[in-house]
């Protein structure tokens, strides 16, 4: 079922297998179930869960600008949330691996990648070009109808597949497939991407949590050491840290060609982010960039485009 040129992009749907390889071994790990915010039982919410470290207060920070009337989704996104959001993958390891700097630096990365995706700080925008993620719930001008002939995810008549989202989504076939992740009929009602911002969050997070394609690793597995690079890896200099996430994400459309803006960008909002929320740029971790690395999945068909 996963054949013809819609391969890549069908490939999310290996992603279901994906609560990661730490899944696996979870038998006899102490298992808990730490506060509404972290429905478990899980080993990862024995930990600081992510309201532990992450408060209102810094994602009014991070998002300052958000509601100001110059803004695309005034009154849209909100800290509560992206805390329901994620409640349901905290028990699967986001935000809740690897002690708090690690737990703090994958929300950060996290963020930052919506952020970018999100912006509408380029140009001369007061408070900073980086200062106004989550200013759009939905793409403003498309350029296309983005419905591709697909057996599995054919077009709803009427249903427009623009980007929308916390990670921007584009395209019939990843609202099919990120809409099974969810079990919500995104291919049916895109519009539920901009009209429900948990979801929203849900979506960004199911797509940070599961691979682009069945044995290559997600987003989150890179960012926080699940993953042991192959010599294919290696060779294609694709190495754990912030690089790849953006590598597992939008493949080359922003790796492997130098250091262009819209790498730089993400970059940037992760940065600032870590700055804000009290980590510090410092510790953004090796591998930051992702300007040599051979794309995970090359022809730039990944999710969001
Ligand atoms: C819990 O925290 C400890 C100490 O910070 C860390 O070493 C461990 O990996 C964490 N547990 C999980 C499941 O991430
Ligand atoms: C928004 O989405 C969340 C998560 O899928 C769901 O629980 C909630 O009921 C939705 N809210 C509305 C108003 O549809
Ligand atoms: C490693 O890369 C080569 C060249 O791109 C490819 O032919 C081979 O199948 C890859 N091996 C694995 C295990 O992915």
């Amino acid at each position: 079922m996963m054949c013809g040129r819609w391969a890549v992009a069908a490939a999310v749907l290996a992603l279901m297998l994906a609560a990661g390889p730490a899944a696996a071994k979870k038998e006899k790990e102490k298992l808990c179930d730490k506060g509404w915010e972290c429905k478990g039982p899980s080993k990862y919410c024995c930990n600081d869960t992510i309201t532990d470290f992450f408060q209102v207060y810094q994602f009014e920070n991070l998002f300052s600008k958000r509601n100001a009337p110059v803004a695309h989704a005034v009154g849209f996104w909100d800290y509560q949330a992206f805390i329901t959001a994620a409640a349901v993958y905290q028990p699967l390891g986001f935000g809740t691996t690897g002690g708090k700097k690690m737990q703090m630096k994958e929300v950060a990365a996290f963020l930052g990648h919506v952020g970018s995706k999100t912006s509408c700080g380029y140009g001369v925008a007061t408070g900073g070009p980086l200062a106004w993620g989550l200013c759009y719930n939905h793409e403003m001008s498309p350029s296309q109808d983005y419905c591709a002939d697909n057996y599995q995810y054919p077009c709803t008549p009427g249903a427009q597949y623009h980007g929308r989202g916390a990670l921007p989504v584009y395209w019939n076939y990843n609202y099919g497939v990120i809409g099974e992740g969810l079990n919500i009929d995104l291919l049916s009602h895109p519009e539920f991407l901009e009209q429900n911002a948990t979801l929203a969050f849900q979506a960004a997070m199911w797509r940070w949590m599961n691979p682009m394609k069945k044995k290559q690793p997600s987003a989150h597995d890179v960012f926080v050491g699940n993953w042991k690079p192959t010599k294919n890896d290696t060779l294609s200099k694709r190495l754990p840290g912030f690089g790849a996430t953006m590598n597992v994400l939008y493949g080359d459309l922003v790796c492997g060609q130098g250091y262009i803006d819209s790498m730089n960008n993400i970059i940037s909002h992760y940065q600032y982010y870590l700055d804000l929320m009290g980590v510090g740029r410092e510790f953004s971790g090796d591998n930051l960039d992702c300007a040599e690395q051979v794309a995970f999945n090359p022809s730039g068909k990944s999710a969001t485009s």
